[in-house]
């Protein structure tokens, strides 16, 4: 921070996340930066003095939430001994961004808004607000720079997300997050490493490379590095696990699909959306592969990491969508058989191309295919995890299951949920962060079950 940065000392702040890894990044480089100046990161809204909302707006849900959630906010008190004479609320994250000082006129008693590419300013017009009253918001188009120098407070001492590319240049017609994000900005090679070098040196056990479409890292720099670069240097930091999000069929390479079978720490787990089976609804999404294509580097990355769990996203009721196109994706999901699906009924949003497409299949004819296909996810979800059975397997221990706290709770290599009792004289502050072998005795839907051996 500079010497004209603005102290939070005393202040109490609370952050609230809502959408994808880059919004939770963002928050724990906006935590990070207000702890720097002194503030204090709280569990609750009802303890802050200061919340600061990183919102989504890839779906309308997301977006009504939001408004609720804010206006909620008045009937919740300032704490008793807050140093401030009323509580600050910022919204930030993709909401903010596309709709900057608009958002004062629908919720009155905002205090700051501010857009994807100026988290750092947040301190600054947090401080304006605080000495002089009234709104503030910044919302630049695009930050001129990476935003790497911020400090981050990481959610996880041992799991760091590392973003290698900002924006996305792909404007599939129905998505939002060119709009909100900007043009794809990927980071230099040698920053990447560094930050990850400093992430192991820390401690920290598992990576996640985040990006947009992370297969087109480096197109934008000197040199043109390929994202397989990064996977081979950060391999080398000696890093336990290497994970990566989100990949689009359309760039993932067969030198990438290659690293699977070669990397020491790239863990067999791969998100590959798909978003439809049908080839006429692929086009009109404008996806750029046909799901030939798709089903071919299925194959290929059963080849090169047998075993390889793979999980996809699908919307449901693209404008236009016939029964035979939803049959088309019920095939693909049926046959690929995934450890897990994200569905999404089809949510239109202003300013997409999507927007303008004729979109009228009854509302009731898109919930059935989308239970149908719900249906089938779990159903196949189940028998993947069947394979795992008998298996003993490295578990990243991430703490207490939810539902019971006797059950510690972690990840597998295959990044499926494991419980286990916690062995007899353990202590859960301390297993966390470790990886402990785990014997698989049961396989759910959703989650694997055993006994740490
Ligand atoms: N860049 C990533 C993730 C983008 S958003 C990717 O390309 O995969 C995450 C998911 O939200 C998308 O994969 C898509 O399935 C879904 N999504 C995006 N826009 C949507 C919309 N308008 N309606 C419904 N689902 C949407
Ligand atoms: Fe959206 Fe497509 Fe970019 Fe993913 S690749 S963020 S779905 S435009
Ligand atoms: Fe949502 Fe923005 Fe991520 S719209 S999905 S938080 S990029």
């Amino acid at each position: 921070m500079t010497p004209s940065s603005p102290s939070f000392m005393d202040i109490t702040f609370h952050v609230q996340t809502f959408g994808c890894q880059m919004n939770k990044h963002d928050s724990e480089r906006v935590v990070g930066m207000l702890e720097s100046l002194g503030a204090i990161d709280v569990p609750t809204i009802e303890e802050a003095d200061i919340v600061v909302f990183m919102t989504c707006c890839v779906r309308e849900a997301a977006d009504i939430r939001l408004i609720g959630q804010v206006q909620t906010m008045k009937n919740i008190p300032l704490r008793k001994s807050s140093p401030l004479k009323k509580r600050l609320i910022a919204v930030g994250g993709c909401i903010g961004q596309r709709d900057g000082d608009q958002l004062f006129q629908q919720l009155p008693h905002l205090d700051v808004v501010f857009g994807t590419n100026n988290l750092a300013s947040l301190p600054s017009l947090l401080a304006e607000v605080l000495e002089s009253g009234g709104h503030r918001a910044e919302t630049l188009e695009d930050s001129k720079v990476f935003p790497t120098e911020l400090p981050t407070t990481r959610e996880h001492a041992w799991a760091a997300w590392l973003p290698i590319t900002i924006g996305c240049n792909n404007f599939c017609t129905y998505c939002i997050v060119p709009y909100v994000r900007g043009r794809e900005k990927s980071r230099p090679l040698e920053d990447v490493v560094s930050e990850a070098e400093r992430y192991v040196a820390a401690g920290v056990k598992e990576i996640t490379l985040l990006g947009q479409n992370v297969n087109s890292y480096g197109r934008d720099l000197y040199g043109k590095p390929r994202f397989a670069d990064i996977l081979d240097a950060i391999d080398r930091t000696g890093v336990e696990r290497l994970r990566f999000a989100t990949s689009h069929p359309k760039d993932l390479t067969d030198e990438v699909i290659g690293k699977f079978a070669t990397l020491r720490s790239l863990m067999p787990a791969l998100h590959l959306p798909a978003q439809s089976g049908s080839n006429r609804i692929l086009s009109d999404m404008h996806r750029s592969y046909t799901v030939e294509h798709y089903r071919g580097l299925i194959e290929k990355l059963r080849d090169a990491c047998p075993g390889i769990a793979l999980s996809t996203d699908i919307i449901v009721g693209f404008p236009g969508e016939t029964e035979e196109d939803f049959e088309a994706t019920y095939k693909l999901i049926d046959e690929v058989g995934y450890h897990q699906v994200f569905t999404f009924i089809y949510s239109k949003r202003e300013g997409t191309p999507a927007a303008k497409m004729i979109d009228n299949t009854p509302r009731e004819v898109i919930q059935k295919r989308f239970d149908r296909l719900v249906d089938v996810v779990q159903a196949r979800a189940f028998e993947a995890n069947q394979s795992d059975l008998g298996a003993t397997v490295p578990v990243l221990v991430e703490g207490v299951s939810k539902r019971d706290t006797s059950l510690i709770s972690g990840k597998s290599p295959k990044n499926q949920t494991v419980h286990a009792p916690l062995p007899d004289g353990a202590c859960i502050e301390e297993l966390a962060g470790s990886i402990v072998r785990v014997r698989i005795e049961e396989a759910k839907t959703w989650y694997l079950r055993g006994t740490v051996i």
